[in-house]
């Protein structure tokens, strides 16, 4: 489907994309610049963009950067709705998981087969991924990462404080914010914006019913499932963890969250890896300063979402930067430059975790397990468990519950409906 760089023409002339041509034949003049349409702007997501950003203009690119922020990416996916409706897409556009089988049936991408298949992609990015980055057997995307949400990070002068554990039980997990409570602390450190509770209540929904209720419920949405008394136990401890949050959750950015486990104000955050990355940021320590650990109750399960970059039709003139990018993004040291910074795993499966930090070696070890045991699921808060309709529909409820517009028992009730309302 690659764009043939030449056409043929009648006459001499300029446009004004710089085309030039002669003897009836018209050339492609690489304009070499990529724009790039993102939402990694918090200090950690804005470090990792900067090795990709040098890497390629270190190639001769020149970075057009278009950020816009808002954690998850909902903010992005409005500007891009807007500027795909105007028929001015970027060249390359980060998104999640079902988003881009979205964008791709609507016929508005590109196909980078010709690098993928000469760099051998099909050998080194793993089936689950894969379902995303192809559409119709070609390569749409190019896979930078593989986060997963099923996390806690700890502030270890504060658990060191209190005297305790890393939790691995629901129960203990809740005594130490009890403990934390009651020395003044903020027992759970969370931003109240729809995505972020949606990161909690799946990590809580398998801390209830394990990997066969995450995959029953939220995979397949099958009836049982949802209706099962499962469900209104996990909005029962949704209810329980409300009660640990200081009152000005409501809208905080994740980022800022993290800042306050980082600053010693709260001991926990539940959030996806990419909080390693503000940890990390700050000049902290895995192991000494903070740890991360999987949610109490979840452990040898993993919710995954990778991070692509979704290629969309350009000018002719605007392809061999767009190439240049897709291949730069599955470089493999690339790939071990960024996730390191990032607090994702390699999106490739030939990469050496030498580089990596404890957390980040055995998340790439627990990815592969969860892989073999079949416990590896997509996320469904960052759009790889449902389609977007559903994940929409599940959002509203969990996030109106979180809020105390209603209770468990009501929560539990509209969810289903709301599932069966967007199918
Ligand atoms: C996720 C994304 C991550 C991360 C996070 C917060 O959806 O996969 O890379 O940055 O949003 O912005």
């Amino acid at each position: 489907m690659k764009k043939v760089l030449i056409a043929l023409v009648m006459t001499a002339l300029i446009t004004s994309a710089g085309v030039v041509f002669a003897s009836g034949q018209e050339e492609v003049v690489d304009d070499n610049s990529v724009e790039v349409l993102h939402w990694w702007t918090s200090g950690g997501e804005a470090a990792a963009l900067g090795v990709l950003k040098d890497n390629l203009e270190a190639e001769g690119i020149e970075w057009i950067d278009s950020p816009v922020a808002g954690g998850g990416g909902t903010e992005a996916m409005t500007v891009l709705r807007s500027r795909a409706t105007a028929g001015n897409p970027p060249a390359a556009v980060q998104m999640l998981g079902y988003d881009i089988t979205d964008w791709a049936e609507l016929g508005v991408l590109a196909d980078v087969d010709d690098i993928a298949e000469a760099e051998n992609w099909d050998d080194v990015i793993p089936e689950a991924l894969q379902k995303f980055s192809k559409y119709e057997g070609s390569w749409i995307a190019a896979p930078v990462n593989v986060h997963s949400t099923n996390w806690v990070w700890a502030n270890l002068h504060i658990l060191d404080e209190l005297g305790l554990d890393i939790p691995e039980t629901w129960d203990e997990y809740i005594a130490a914010m009890e403990a934390a409570d009651d020395a003044g602390y903020i027992g759970l450190a969370h931003g109240g914006q729809a995505w972020q509770d949606a990161t909690v209540w799946e990590a809580v929904l398998v801390s209830v019913g394990g990997p066969e209720f995450y995959e029953a419920a939220i995979i397949n949405q099958e009836p049982d499932a949802l209706r099962s008394p499962q469900m209104l136990e996990v909005f029962q401890r949704m209810g329980q963890l409300r009660e640990f949050l200081d009152p000005n959750f409501s809208g905080r950015d994740w980022n800022l969250a993290s800042a306050m486990v980082i600053e010693g104000d709260a001991l926990f955050q539940m959030m996806g890896d990419w909080a390693k990355g503000e940890f990390f940021n700050a000049g902290l320590e895995a192991g000494e300063d903070f740890m991360g650990f999987r949610t109490p109750g979840t452990q040898g399960t993993v919710l995954f979402n990778a991070d692509q970059f979704v290629m969309f039709e350009v000018a002719p003139e605007l392809q061999n930067a767009q190439t240049l990018l897709a291949s730069a993004i599955m470089d493999p040291a690339f790939q071990v430059a960024f996730n390191t910074v990032k607090g994702s795993v390699p999106a490739r499966t030939d990469v050496s975790d030498a580089e990596f930090t404890i957390i980040g070696k055995n998340a790439m070890a627990e990815l592969a397990a969860a892989n073999e045991n079949g416990t590896l699921f997509g996320s469904m808060a960052h759009g790889h468990g449902a389609r977007a309709s559903v994940k929409n529909a599940m959002w509203d409820v969990i996030t109106a519950h979180f809020n105390g517009q209603m209770t468990a028992e009501e929560a539990a009730e509209q969810f289903v409906v709301a599932v069966e309302q967007a199918q």
